[in-house]
């Protein structure tokens, strides 16, 4: 089967300088979540109908199996495939979509395929209480379609349908070559109206199905931002579904996102407000409190990530407690039972199991041992304004609050640092280490006072 996207559209009510089908949804262009479902079908040909901006959705969505297709200017549906019509097989069909309709399913994408078969023309319909806007399905007395009407040129009694045409369809290619080439545009629009195929196909004595979508949400548009939203819901909603299904718990659905893919083991608990972007796994029993966002990152079993914390690109072992209020940035690596308190950030750095950094800490390009101690206020100096430095913590260092370690710098297995230390060359093992001005008291001594 080869596919064509219809993407040609300015989608000018979005009032964006982005293209239309570039528009995130969960994160992604709506014209990846097409490109997703028809990848799942066994599609030769994938061919996508681009108009304005289509340079950038090239730039940012091109792939080997796409062959794009500019059609200036836009006379409209059936004209836009006309463009698409040289890269489709000679045998087979074609199956036309829209790059603007998101949530289309590969499952409900199948069975049109299959109502299709080889010489039928199968049309995706869905009926609405509120037909307004779209295409109706014309039916005879014995149930069978004769024609597509468009909403601009329907009579009053036509426009009382509630069957609608949702653009989708599957057509013999050759037939659908043939059909086109006598498609006029002396309608309302003054367009080449791909529905009037239909009209064409029964001429034909052509068979035409039709075929719901496992639910209506798969053929919804998107030409706003309010529907962009309420699609965004949508699929929300099912994924948070889809979760709970396999039994993970989210306290509540409704304040739930994700962007990306989640993969949760037994009995993991999502508080309200999580963002999942990426590929985020969480093991067994895993916790994550409300207000967290997660990119990228694997949690290990029974790890608990506070409120507030924002993990990237992060990998962190069983029992570690993180956050609240924790940053943790690519490179980050957390063995297991790590504490890594508020107001601590971690970039590109591995801290070896039953470490903690409690409190308002920076480490940044380090390898911290086991079970050290990192006190509040603890900052490596990385960054001398032109290159990147390590710093090496030994296992059972104990890092006094307030110390900066200049880096490149190593702390040697056992040392204790002093508070407020200053460490610029590196501490031999298990010693005290101190850099401080000698505190001294001054007995007699007397407050300045205001001159007169
Ligand atoms: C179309 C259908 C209508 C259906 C509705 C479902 C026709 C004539 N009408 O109407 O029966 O109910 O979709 O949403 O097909 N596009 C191009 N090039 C063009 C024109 C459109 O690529 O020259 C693309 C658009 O980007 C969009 C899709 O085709 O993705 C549909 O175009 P749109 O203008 O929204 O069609 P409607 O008038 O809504
Ligand atoms: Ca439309």
């Amino acid at each position: 089967m080869d596919i064509v996207i219809l993407a040609a559209g300015q989608g000018k009510r979005m009032r964006s300088l982005l293209p239309k089908v570039l528009q995130p949804l969960a994160g992604r262009p709506l014209l990846a979540h097409v490109l997703a479902s028809v990848r799942a079908l066994a599609a030769r040909r994938i061919c996508v109908v681009y108009g304005h901006g289509g340079e950038a959705v090239r730039a940012r969505l091109d792939a080997p199996d796409i062959a794009w297709v500019e059609q200036n200017p836009q006379l409209g549906t059936g004209h836009a495939v006309q463009q698409a019509l040289p890269h489709l097989g000679e045998d087979g069909r074609t199956l036309v979509l829209y790059g603007d309709v998101p949530l289309i399913g590969a499952p409900t994408l199948a069975r049109l395929a299959e109502a299709a078969g080889r010489e039928r023309l199968a049309l995706l319909t869905v009926e609405l209480d509120d037909p307004s806007g779209y295409g109706r399905i014309l039916r005879a007395a014995d149930g069978r379609v004769t024609r597509i009407v468009e909403e601009k040129d329907a009579t009053g009694a036509e426009r009382r349908v509630r069957e609608v045409n949702t653009g989708i369809l599957v057509a013999p290619t050759a037939r659908l070559r043939d059909w086109l080439a006598r498609v006029g545009n002396d309608n309302a629009q003054g367009e080449y109206y791909l529905t009037d195929i239909v009209g064409l196909a029964v001429g034909a004595g052509v068979d035409i199905v039709t075929v719901t979508p496992d639910a209506v949400t798969e053929t919804l548009g998107v030409n706003s931002k309010a529907q962009l939203a309420s699609l965004e819901r949508a699929y929300q909603a099912s994924a948070a579904r889809g979760l709970m299904d396999e039994g993970v718990t989210l306290i509540d659905p409704a304040r739930f996102d994700l962007r990306g893919e989640l993969v949760c083991g037994r009995d993991v608990e999502i508080d309200v407000n999580c963002v999942f972007e990426g590929r985020v796994e969480l093991g067994d029993g895993v916790v994550v409190g409300a207000n967290c966002v997660l990119r990228d990152t694997r949690i290990g079993d029974g790890s608990r990530v506070a409120p507030f914390s924002h993990l990237d690109g992060t990998l962190i072992g069983e029992a570690c407690v993180v956050g609240p209020y924790a940053r943790t940035r690519p490179g980050t690596v957390l063995g297991n039972g790590v504490h890594v308190g508020n107001f601590v950030e971690i970039k590109n750095s591995r801290i070896a199991d039953q470490s903690k950094a409690n409190h308002l800490a920076y480490v940044g390009d380090a390898d911290v041992g086991a079970r050290v101690n990192i006190g509040a206020g603890t900052i490596t100096c990385n960054y001398d304004g032109a290159n990147k430095y390590r710093t090496e913590i030994g296992d059972d260092v104990f890092i006094g609050s307030d110390t900066q370690l200049v880096a490149p710098v190593r702390v040697g297995r056992g040392a204790t640092l002093g508070a407020g230390t200053t460490l610029t060359r590196d501490a031999p093992p298990d010693q005290l280490t101190v850099s401080r001005a000698r505190q001294q008291s001054y007995a007699g001594w007397k407050r300045p006072e205001k001159k007169r």
